[in-house]
């Protein structure tokens, strides 16, 4: 395999190259490295204006770290010394600029909170800019199944499958999920399926505490307006987030705990995620018996009773 690209080789050299470019390209798509982002948003406007702005003696700004805050202008000389430290600068305030994640979980907390329903919830958060990775994602994944189901499922955060469809577990887990519900009856019309961030962090890495602190009332909101008589968390980071447990899945996995919707309190149970189960097979008997717990639970509340 050729390991560099001339353009001035032959016809043959080239088809070289590009069969060489080529399994790069599938080497790392397969390893989940399909796209090409680095972790945070960069902020171009805020860099230019910033390199402009910057007397040409100032040291030359890291280009490969990521302009997340808001950059100061140079002050007029007669300005007091307190106000230059607080006063952002409007030049180099992008519309793009996320806040910082306090603001922004703040922000969210009351958006979701304003929600008198699903519709207006997803409406909102189309509109809601505090999330760094709404700007990588493709789209919104809000929920798929039906909100009016008794039983909630929850995920940590879309996937690629996910991240095109704008569906949750649509992938091969969510092939996996379904086969197991259809197991205990259960299909996508007497289930409401969602994820904790609903936007897909970019090469699926996994959502930075951040992340996950400013989507956490959304999905918070989400539950309580969809009010399912029973919430399944899917993996470790669902179970820890929405359940506040510090336990890893495998300990915490089968257990019946309380969830409070903001409208009442319910039963929740923490199973394997399965995309786990996908590469961990000997986890399935396990989650067999999760199936079962939960099959036993909606009987014991039947539709209308
Ligand atoms: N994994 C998740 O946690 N959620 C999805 O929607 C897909 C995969």
């Amino acid at each position: 395999m050729s390991s560099t690209l001339s353009d001035s080789g032959s016809g043959d050299d080239w088809a070289g190259d590009r069969d060489a470019l080529a399994d790069i390209l599938a080497f790392h798509l397969e390893a989940g490295v399909d796209v090409a982002l680095g972790e945070e948003p960069v902020n171009r406007f805020a860099e230019s204006e910033a390199s402009r702005a910057a007397p040409s003696t100032a040291p030359a700004r890291d280009a490969s770290r990521p302009a997340l805050t808001r950059a100061p202008a140079s002050p007029p000389a007669d300005e007091p010394a307190a106000r230059r430290a607080v006063a952002p600068a409007p030049a180099l305030l992008s519309p793009a600029a996320p806040p910082p994640p306090d603001v922004a979980a703040l922000e969210a907390r009351e958006a979701a909170a304003s929600a008198p329903d699903l519709d207006a919830l997803r409406a909102l958060l189309e509109s809601f800019d505090g999330c760094p990775l709404k700007h990588t994602a493709t789209r919104l994944v809000f929920a798929d199944g039906n909100p009016a189901a008794r039983l909630m499922l929850v995920g940590e955060a879309p996937g690629r499958e996910e991240d095109i469809e704008g569906k949750p577990f649509v992938g091969r887990s969510g092939k996996l999920l379904d086969r197991m519900l259809a197991a205990i009856g259960i299909d996508r019309t007497s289930a409401y399926i969602a994820n904790v961030v609903p936007w897909r962090p970019p090469g699926n890495r996994t959502p930075t505490p951040q992340e996950t602190a400013i989507c956490l009332p959304f999905i918070r909101r989400q539950i309580e307006l969809a009010n399912p008589d029973i919430l399944v968390c899917l993996g470790g980071p669902s179970a820890q987030t929405l359940l506040g447990i510090r336990d890893g899945i495998t300990k915490a996995r089968g257990r019946w705990m309380a969830y409070d919707t903001g409208r009442r309190v319910i039963p929740a149970l923490a199973t394997f995620h399965p995309a786990y189960l996908l590469r961990t097979p000997l986890g399935k008997r396990m989650a067999w018996r999760d199936l079962l717990a939960i099959e036993a639970k909606l009987a014991e509340k039947p539709d209308g009773a």
